[in-house]
């Protein structure tokens, strides 16, 4: 339609997009096969059958697999190569991509690794693409604080080149409380503030990760429409809510497309962008992600270019460096 046309042509930045995630079933059979990995499917048709989730942790499972590929520098940088080609398909201008180093470091492989094939596949972006991109550590909240205090003690070496740390995986029973500490101590060290919120978890885990953490944007954040007065703070605080449409369908955050909450997230006031969370997983990048709002009758014209304002007004980039984009 012209309002896909119009949504392709938009310049936008990319705020939730798990690097993990990104992972399409094509390379994971030919890291598999490079590295002499062993992975239950026997195609790729096999691999994308099994995305069918009833739930977050339904998908996590599958996801942690499947990144038992991820072996050399080589293969983190082949991964991040393709979502930059892919971001760059989209007029993705600036991406601000998660990476889980626990999940990584757990199997045996090195933080000096993954670090090594992400950065070069950032500095390439820019080359090739004119993309430009930052790194947002994620802590996994299913796993103690104290891991995730080794996880922020061995990423010292890089922390020039990492912007924040946010906080991913299982949701429900892992509270932002239990990492307040490890954030007041990521925040010591000028690290950027964002978390997973309110995806599954109650609108108490939102309120927590605003007090608690100090969070400067919102990782989905759905759930806090059900608490009215916390809506009225995260609009007049103008936070910024990285919100994942096609994920929220695929885990069944939301039923239907049709009742997604963003239109509301809209009417309300709140800063809201649109974004992959894992793409290779819940069946599209940052415009499809759009389209299937637009196909819904979610958004029209005006709401799209609002909702690509946002994500530059949302990103981490300096003031002078978003005024370029807008
Ligand atoms: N890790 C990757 N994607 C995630 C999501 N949507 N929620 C929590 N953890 C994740
Ligand atoms: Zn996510």
């Amino acid at each position: 339609s012209d309002l896909d046309t119009f949504i392709a042509g938009l310049p936008k930045a990319e705020l939730h997009m798990h690097i993990e995630g990104s992972l399409e079933p094509e390379l994971m059979f030919a890291l598999a096969e490079r590295n002499g990995v062993a992975i239950p499917f026997a195609s790729v048709e096999e691999v994308r059958a099994a995305y069918s989730f009833s739930n977050l942790q339904d998908f996590l499972d599958i996801y942690y697999a499947g990144a038992g590929v991820l072996i050399t520098a080589q293969d983190f940088h082949d991964l991040a190569a393709a979502y930059f080609a892919r971001a760059a398909a989209d007029n993705v201008r600036h991406a601000e991509i998660f990476f889980d180093p626990q999940t990584h470091t757990d199997r045996g492989i090195d933080l000096a690794t993954v670090m090594e094939g992400l950065l070069s596949a950032i500095d390439e972006a820019a080359e090739r693409h004119g993309v430009t991109a930052r790194l947002i550590l994620c802590f996994l909240r299913h796993l103690d604080e104290d891991a995730a205090f080794a996880t922020l003690e061995a990423a010292e070496p890089w922390l020039d080149r990492i912007t924040g740390v946010g906080l991913d995986s299982s949701e429900v029973g892992h509270p932002p409380a239990k990492f307040a500490r490890v954030f007041a101590a990521a925040r010591a060290r000028g690290l950027r503030i964002v978390a997973h919120a309110g995806e599954e978890g109650p609108p108490e885990y939102v309120h927590e990760a605003l007090d608690l953490l100090e969070i400067e944007r919102l990782d989905h954040g759905n759930r806090a429409l059900e608490d009215p007065a916390l809506v009225v703070r995260l609009a007049r605080s103008a936070m910024t809510f990285t919100v994942c449409p096609l994920s929220n369908l695929k885990l069944c955050v939301v039923d239907d497309i049709a009742d997604h909450p963003l239109p509301r997230m809209l009417r309300q006031g709140l800063r809201v962008t649109i974004n992959s969370d894992d793409p290779a997983y819940f069946g599209g990048y940052v415009n499809d992600n759009f389209r299937v709002l637009a196909a819904a009758g979610g958004i029209d014209r005006d709401d799209a270019v609002t909702l690509a304002r946002n994500s530059f007004l949302g990103s981490f980039l300096p003031d002078d460096v978003v005024a370029l984009h807008l």
